[in-house]
């Protein structure tokens, strides 16, 4: 005992001598566990990051029509970067051509999305955790930066130890009548990277690490694989804010007005919305009846819209007269259901922000900035949709007694939460216990 003491005097000394953030939750961390814990690497990490953070590069071939002679310069040049600098792109008046070249168009022989002729794309830097960055210095700490900076000094090493997982943001995972093939072999690959992780680090199931849009898709890989599988090689997935299936309304505002995750100052407001619509992923996550109900999310002077109106809203904004997309092909949230991963879980979130619930496009012009109607959440995520969300998956987790861990922080925002400080510190306090 006194022995003990006196060790944990020392370590308090050790401890004093670290940088102060990471001194704060090693010693949040030590005092929830004791002594004894071990601080060296342990679990390999696997992180993803939010929409805004994968690369995409593309390759141009003779099939390429462009529809501005400038767009097809690098026609026959090899592979360059085609999402990974808004300055380029600007620079290089670019803006409409990427518009072009990113845009997906739909195959109804194959069901399934694809790129437009002669375009071929390409995620760089899978498996590694400097795979995702910020496409313009407005954020330096956005996509997981500070966080994979913390996991550094503790002593994980990006390819050893530490793992990063970018995907082609355009697609959906692949659901029942939706096959994704660009998907698909994503998440095979997903799958070789965590055996290769558990392989190199003696065996050891890995930690899942994910943001946001992120952070959705590890739970949905982690659901698409065998349950024996999970529990082999899979030890903890630590879930930043990740988007709910139950939906929130940034999804709304992204189709009406265009996406907020891929945005220029130099070009008009409306300027990436058809390239968004032809996304697959820009109809994920809708506001979910069961959660949603009937409260009207769209108000107009004439009609509202909730979340059983979809179809009349995209056909009033415009999306189903593009002709990108067969209304069958919407995959509206009607049959929600909702897999919890079955796996120890811890789940963080911001609360405490204003978060949009309801835009007013009162002439009914879709075409203007709405105004908005403000409820609780993270800034992007509706609380309510949060907590019916958790609950459901930690109801699953605790009927076969698996652990879920759900850690509200108030105050701190969706794109903060892996920035802030104080959240910050919590989020490595819970990777440190996942460690242990
Ligand atoms: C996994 O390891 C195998 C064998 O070394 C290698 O061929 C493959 O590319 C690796 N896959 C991933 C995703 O790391
Ligand atoms: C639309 O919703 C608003 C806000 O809830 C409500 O005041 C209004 O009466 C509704 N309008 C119509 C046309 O139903
Ligand atoms: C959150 O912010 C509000 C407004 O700035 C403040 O009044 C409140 O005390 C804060 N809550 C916490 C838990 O920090």
């Amino acid at each position: 005992m006194a022995m003990n003491t006196a060790f944990l005097g020392l370590l308090q000394l050790l401890l004093l001598l670290l940088p102060p953030s990471l001194r704060d939750y090693l010693w949040a961390a030590t005092s929830h566990h004791g002594v004894g814990q071990k601080l060296q690497v342990y679990h390999p990490i696997i992180m993803s990051a939010g929409i805004s953070c994968p690369v995409l590069e593309a390759r141009l071939t003779d099939a390429y029509t462009p529809s501005l002679p400038h767009c097809g310069e690098l026609k026959g040049k090899g592979w360059f970067p085609l999402w990974n600098s808004k300055q380029d792109l600007v620079d290089h008046d670019y803006i409409s051509c990427f518009e072009e070249q990113m845009s997906l168009v739909f195959d109804p022989v194959t069901n399934d999305y694809k790129n437009r002729p002669g375009v071929e794309t390409r995620v760089p830097d899978f498996g590694s955790a400097y795979g995702f960055s910020y496409k313009d210095d407005s954020c330096p700490f956005c996509c997981n930066i500070k966080l994979r900076d913390e996991l550094e000094t503790l002593g994980y090493r990006d390819g050893d130890t530490l793992f990063g997982a970018p995907y082609d943001i355009r697609h959906a995972p692949p659901s029942p009548g939706h096959p994704s093939k660009v998907s698909s072999d994503y998440f095979a690959r997903l799958k070789d990277l965590v055996q290769n992780a558990s392989a190199k680090n003696e065996n050891r199931p890995v930690i899942f690490v994910g943001h946001s849009f992120g952070g959705k898709l590890i739970l949905d890989f982690v659901n698409s694989t065998p349950l024996a599988w999970r529990k082999q090689f899979i030890k903890h997935l630590v879930l930043l804010s990740p988007t709910p299936s139950t939906g929130f309304m940034e999804v709304v505002t992204n189709l009406a007005s265009g996406p907020s995750c891929i945005h220029f100052d130099a070009a008009p407001h409306l300027a990436l919305r058809t390239m968004w619509w032809s996304f697959a992923s820009s109809l994920l996550s809708l506001p979910s009846q069961a959660v949603f109900a009937h409260e009207p999310l769209i108000v107009t002077k004439h009609r509202n819209y909730s979340a059983y109106d979809y179809q009349h809203f995209l056909a009033a904004v415009g999306f189903s007269m593009e002709g990108m997309l067969p209304s069958t092909k919407l995959a509206l949230p009607t049959n929600l259901i909702i897999e919890a991963p079955m796996v120890p879980t811890t789940y963080l979130s911001g609360v405490g922000i204003q978060t949009i619930k309801q835009v007013v496009f009162w002439d009914g012009n879709f075409d203007i900035y709405p105004e908005s109607v403000f409820g609780d959440g993270d800034g992007v995520v509706n609380w309510n949709s949060v907590l019916v969300f958790v609950n459901e998956l930690k109801r699953q987790h605790s009927s076969e007694n698996i652990l879920f861990k759900f850690i509200k922080i108030p105050n701190v925002t969706h794109s903060e939460i892996a920035i802030q400080d104080n959240s910050l510190k919590i989020i490595m306090a819970e990777i440190l216990e996942a460690n242990s």
